[in-house]
């Protein structure tokens, strides 16, 4: 007779095994990873499984809850003391009695957007860096005169087989208390990245220590946004963002380069800075989320290349000049407590790799999540800040640079422009007839021409235009041909239209007319031009090294993305021409990269691989770049055709 055979879901990893195996050890033996604490003592609930009902033809499996064993009297005990939820077993406990598909709840990670659009729903197989292993040491005997130390990790070899481990220094002067105080039962967290690394007790708890925290972080130049999440569940316990108090040396990175420059302690104050502030944004998670900061073990870090820098306490001078030298471009494997995190004394920290002198470990976090290296169709992905980081690629190949847009999409250096704030303008419709906009602002649902708009605009202000807004104005009054596809502002429109006025020897289109005048000027659309050219001109380039002349889908990543219509974006002609439908926001994607690379330690393996085989093109050294450069200054595009935006 044929064992029984066993599916687990959702991996799809299956084999058979004789009756009267632990769902648990079957799980081990195919690589399918359930977490478990207490070593199958049935008394941390952390293998909890679900079997699924019913027949499973493309598997030949005829599931049912006859086939896996009946509670036994472990079991009982742990549900009588702490319950579990319906259909759910200890599968340390339970056994297999017959073909069984055995459901592994990954409790669902979401992608929380730091913005207004619907979150991104994903499961993440779990694989953590750090494990929670409780052991039951043997008692000290005169006559086998073993070190308590010893003797802990002959068990934790023997029970978990762990072997040749490593314990952290600060671990060894509190082992004999810790022992003691556990009644020689003990919590042990383990920490392996890499396969090829030894093993290494980073933290020891006396009893059983049934809780294990990670933080994933994105240091945005702007954001800094983090999630605090279960090692052991996958839940997300809390997430939060805070700006990057670094602003005050200056708004973009070059300005933050030059500081570093020009200040002997530069440097020192910009590292003191974003440390202080992911140390207070992990306290705020770990308030949220109810979670003593203690039990933060393992962290990953995201951020452009000179954040990164920055929050390693590396200088960045190198990075504001040609050719742009990265001091590591590699992962890095620290501690919390090297860069003075406010964490478990013995927490790991992992640093994604950069792709390039300008195209950060961000980057590779955003290409963790949306995975063009395992796509067949040709996957555009772009976040734009002041510095845009362009990739481009499939399963074959896949390119890299970054363009400098400068900061009119943030806002900045528009003569209205603002940051993404409750007042700011952030739709724009213009009236081909009458050149009359309706326009909505952040913190209100009403277009300016609904009823009750008044109230809204009376108590938040019109304050000025956000950078979507100043991408569908722009858009909006070429479409309305308020502007040549040169982009200047026609004058002799003032003549039977207030709303185009003079400003000097230009023109200027009011868009709105309060108490403070929101004015578009020449200068502006200028600006917007040179920015979206210098984006189009960057992606083209990497089209170019790619030999194609259309891409299958675009991914904005970044709010920036999140809060701009493709349709405009592509009618000002920020990026090339791409069926709507396939233009996609995905919000944090750096965020969610990191996300996965805590969870699951083959996405850090993944990444640095495709790191290694991205191909970086640097822009400023490409002598076609100024060809397209010139030829993205028109709207759309001089050359470039469009056609779906045309259809
Ligand atoms: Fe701890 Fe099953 S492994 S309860």
């Amino acid at each position: 007779l044929t064992d029984p055979l066993v599916l687990f879901m959702p991996s799809g990893k299956r084999g058979r095994f004789p009756k009267g195996t632990p769902i648990l050890d079957a799980a081990r033996e195919l690589g399918v990873y359930v977490e478990s604490v207490c070593g199958g003592r049935a008394t941390c609930g952390r293998c909890q499984i679900e079997v699924q009902e019913g027949q499973f033809a493309k598997h030949k499996i005829v599931s049912s809850l006859d086939n896996i064993s009946v509670m036994g009297g472990r079991e009982r005990r742990y549900v009588d003391k702490r319950g579990l939820a319906d259909g759910r077993r200890l599968s340390c406990s339970a056994t297999i009695e017959g073909d069984l598909v055995v459901d592994v709840p990954q409790d669902t990670v979401i992608n929380a957007q730091v913005v207004r659009k619907s979150p991104i729903e994903r499961t993440i197989e779990r694989n953590p860096a750090v494990q929670l292993c409780y052991v039951e040491v043997d008692e000290p005997d005169m006559h086998k005169p073993l070190g308590d130390l010893d003797r802990l990790k002959a068990v934790l070899e023997r029970d978990w087989g762990w072997e040749d481990l490593l314990v952290s220094q600060h671990i060894i002067p509190t082992v004999q208390a810790t022992l003691r105080k556990g009644n020689w039962g003990v919590t042990a967290a383990i920490h392996q990245d890499l396969d090829s690394s030894r093993p290494t007790i980073i933290a020891l708890w006396p009893g059983l220590h049934n809780e294990a925290y990670g933080i994933a972080c994105d240091i945005g130049s702007t954001t800094i946004a983090m999630h605090l999440v279960s090692l052991l569940s996958g839940r997300i316990a809390a997430s939060s963002g805070t700006s990057n108090p670094q602003i005050r040396f200056g708004e973009d990175l070059m300005s933050r380069v030059s500081y570093v420059m020009m200040n002997p302690d530069g440097r020192v104050a910009m590292t003191k800075a974003v440390r202080g502030a992911v140390n207070a944004l992990v306290e705020k998670v770990c308030r949220e989320g109810g979670v003593d900061q203690d039990n933060v073990l393992d962290a990953v870090f995201v951020g452009n290349p000179i954040m990164h820098h920055l929050f390693l306490g590396i200088d960045p001078t190198e990075l504001g000049q040609a050719p742009f030298a990265l001091a590591v471009s590699g992962a890095v494997h620290s501690w919390g407590s090297e860069l003075g995190l406010a964490i478990n004394f013995g927490a790991r920290v992992y640093v994604l790799p950069c792709i390039a002198g300008h195209v950060g470990a961000d980057a590779a976090g955003a290409v963790l999540s949306e995975q063009p290296h395992h796509q067949e169709r040709m996957m555009l992905m772009v976040d734009v800040g002041t510095n845009a980081e362009i990739v481009l690629g499939n399963s074959q190949r896949v390119v890299a640079a970054s363009s400098p847009t400068g900061p009119a999409f943030e806002g900045a250096e528009i003569t209205s422009g603002q940051r993404a704030a409750p007042g700011a303008i952030e739709r724009v419709r213009i009236d081909k007839d009458t050149l009359e906009p309706r326009f909505t602002i952040i913190g209100s649902e009403l277009w300016s021409d609904d009823e009750g708009f008044e109230a809204d605009a009376a108590r938040l202000g019109v304050t000025g235009v956000c950078g979507s807004a100043i991408i569908e104005v722009v858009a909006e009054m070429y479409l309305a041909g308020i502007m040549s596809e040169d982009g200047v502002i026609d004058g002799a429109l003032a003549a039977r239209n207030p709303r185009i006025v003079a400003d000097g020897r230009t023109w200027s289109y009011v868009l709105h007319q309060g108490t403070q005048k929101i004015l578009i000027t020449q200068t502006d659309v200028r600006a917007v031009q040179l920015a979206k050219a210098a984006l189009y001109a960057g992606i083209r380039l990497l089209m170019e090294k790619l030999g194609i002349d259309h891409v299958d889908t675009i991914r904005f990543a970044g709010a920036f993305g999140s809060f701009i219509d493709p349709k405009y974006a592509m009618v000002l002609g920020l990026i090339p021409d791409c069926e709507l439908a396939e233009v996609k926001a995905v919000g944090n994607a750096a965020g969610t990269g990191a996300l996965m690379a805590l969870l699951n330690r083959d996405y850090r393996r993944e990444i640095e691989e495709v790191v290694r085989r991205i191909e970086k093109i640097e822009t400023a050294l490409e002598p076609r770049f100024q060809a397209h450069f010139i030829h993205a200054m028109a709207l759309p595009n001089k050359v470039d055709p469009f056609p779906k935006l045309a259809a």
